[in-house]
């Protein structure tokens, strides 16, 4: 059983990003610039967006956070998002998720500019990645192809099976394992909250994908000998013996599952730091994307 490595390929994968903003600097280019927009007080996004801005510092980019009231109103949030859009210096904008359930996400996503979308949420965006363009893919799918890829896994004619079809992981990923493209290739299964007998599907996947947000919940007596594990959940359980009194989890019983599979993701240091990769490598395209038009 190999153990895919998230943090270790991240890092090597970020090292070659900042090669590239130095020779980005070199050739006359502007230092790649992304815009977080963080709207509210929840722990889990003001860690997930201070890992990202983190990593923006250790590849060069110029970061900018910009924190919003929960109480925001839409109609304020969008204007900030287009004053954000018409900021020249600002290659990529995310704005963290979920938003405050007074907010409409649709509205949101749909307003960033696409050239600066770097998450691949806008509707232009997906409809690209869904014909077989090229555009910003949504980095968690993105962070996981770029995570097969670095360990040269070959799933050309694998079974892949997702769980979850929320539009950030499991319906790109589903899309993205079944593209015509070294990862991908695939026979999908997308399974939900609806499916019947998910067993029935695990249990022949040659490549399982989960992202249910429930901790633990792929056991080993639910896949087959050899299987390929991709855990995307990132839980945080209460434990009082614990300095910050919880644990992450993962989805998937590591200890069991990890016994019978061929490759796994641990949680912490599996697709999280792949993620937050993805996104880098995102927002030095739309860096260089932008001075290609200019041009
Ligand atoms: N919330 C969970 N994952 C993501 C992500 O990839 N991007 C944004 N903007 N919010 C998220």
């Amino acid at each position: 059983m190999t153990i895919l490595d998230g943090k270790a390929t991240a890092l090597k994968l970020q090292s070659d990003i900042k090669i590239k903003v130095e020779e980005h600097l070199d050739s006359g280019g502007k230092r790649p610039h992304l815009c977080a927009v963080l709207v509210g007080e929840d722990g889990a996004s003001q860690a997930y967006v201070g890992n990202k801005i983190r990593a923006c510092e250790r590849v060069g980019f110029t970061s900018s956070l910009v924190k919003l009231s929960a109480e925001i109103s839409e109609s304020v949030l969008i204007e900030k998002i287009e004053s954000i859009n018409k900021d020249s210096d600002i290659d990529g904008v995310i704005v963290q998720l979920p938003l405050p359930s007074h907010i409409n996400e649709s509205n949101i996503t749909k307003t960033i500019n696409p050239n600066k979308d770097v998450d691949g949420f806008h509707p232009y965006n997906v409809g690209k990645m869904n014909l077989g363009w090229d555009t910003y893919l949504p980095a968690t799918p993105f962070g996981i192809i770029k995570l097969l890829e670095a360990y040269d896994i070959d799933t050309a004619g694998k079974h892949c099976v997702v769980l979850g079809r929320s539009n950030i992981v499991g319906r790109p990923m589903s899309i993205l394992m079944a593209r015509k493209a070294s990862p991908g290739n695939c026979t999908v299964t997308l399974c939900h909250s609806r499916t019947k007998d998910i067993e029935s599907y695990t249990k022949q996947a040659d490549i399982v994908i989960v992202a249910l947000g429930k901790p633990e919940w792929l056991k080993a007596h639910m896949i087959k000998d050899g299987a390929i594990i991709i855990d995307v959940g990132i839980s945080r359980v209460d434990d009082s013996t614990a300095k910050r009194g919880y644990r992450l989890k993962g989805d998937v019983h590591f200890e069991g599952v990890s016994s019978k599979a061929s490759y796994i993701t641990p949680v912490p240091g599996g697709v999280g730091p792949m993620t937050v990769t993805a996104l880098l490598l995102n927002t030095l395209e739309a860096a260089k994307q932008k001075e290609a038009v200019a041009l």
